[in-house]
């Protein structure tokens, strides 16, 4: 079990960004930031993060030793803590399922996200979890851990969360990458879901055919299989 050292905030900017201030300071792996509200969260791709309170805003200060070729395989580590954290919260048949890079969905709306960034040698781990607020006003559906029927409080969904973390982490030293990407598989769309990609400015579709064995998504389109190591996902068929 990793030893949290947790620095709470009422509301700050971003804890991503406080995470890395930490690091470069020298703080220890397992060190946590987090906030009641963020005022400039930030998730992929540069995007605004809506930080209300009301939902859970944590930054971890991970020492993995990781070249940055394989720091990607901390965000599926992420994905399987944050489906374990909520499951846990919610009615016994509601179940999380897991979308490309390292999104986590209850019911069709995505519940988390996961952002992953460097700073220096430390990989900050932030996420964002929908427990009692849904942001409005996204292009995507979105669901809470309360709206789905479950009984949670931020500080409960925090220490859910960072003991599954410290599991995962756990499976992913003792038995490596393939043992995470197996167990993302077992809970993602299942091969053959037709998915839209979007990369960059252009969308591709095709069909879902595994993660290669980095976690780059593989898809087969009608020119062939495409690797994709950068994009947002859409589940095209029915759910
Ligand atoms: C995504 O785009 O899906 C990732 C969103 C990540 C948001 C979290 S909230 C805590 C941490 N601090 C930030 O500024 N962003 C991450």
């Amino acid at each position: 079990m990793i030893a949290f050292d947790v620095r709470h905030h009422a509301s700050i900017a971003s804890t991503n960004d406080e995470a890395a201030r930490l690091a470069r300071e020298g703080a220890a792996h397992g060190t946590v930031v987090h906030a009641d509200a963020q005022t400039a969260g930030r998730g992929r791709f540069s995007r605004r993060w809506s930080s209300p309170p009301g939902n859970l805003y944590v930054s971890i200060v991970l020492r993995l030793d990781l070249p940055p070729a394989r720091c990607t395989e901390i965000g599926f580590v992420a994905a399987l803590a944050v489906a374990d954290a909520v499951e846990a919260l919610l009615p016994r048949q509601v179940r999380a399922t897991l979308k490309w890079p390292n999104d986590v969905l209850i019911q069709g709306g995505k519940i988390a996200g996961i952002l992953l960034e460097n700073a220096t040698d430390a990989l900050i781990l932030g996420i964002g979890l929908n427990v009692l607020q849904a942001p409005a006003g996204l292009p995507y559906k979105v669901s809470t851990i309360v709206g789905c029927g479950g009984l949670a409080t931020v500080d409960g969904t925090r220490s859910k969360l960072l003991a599954a973390l410290s599991d995962w982490l756990t499976v992913w030293q003792r038995d490596g990458f393939a043992a995470i990407r197996g167990a993302w598989l077992a809970r993602a769309h299942p091969e053959g879901a037709p998915l839209s990609v979007h990369v960059g400015d252009r969308y591709i579709a095709g069909q879902f055919a595994g993660l290669d064995a980095d976690g780059a998504l593989l898809l087969d389109t009608p020119e062939g299989r495409t690797r994709i190591v950068a994009g947002d996902v859409s589940l095209t068929g029915r759910g």
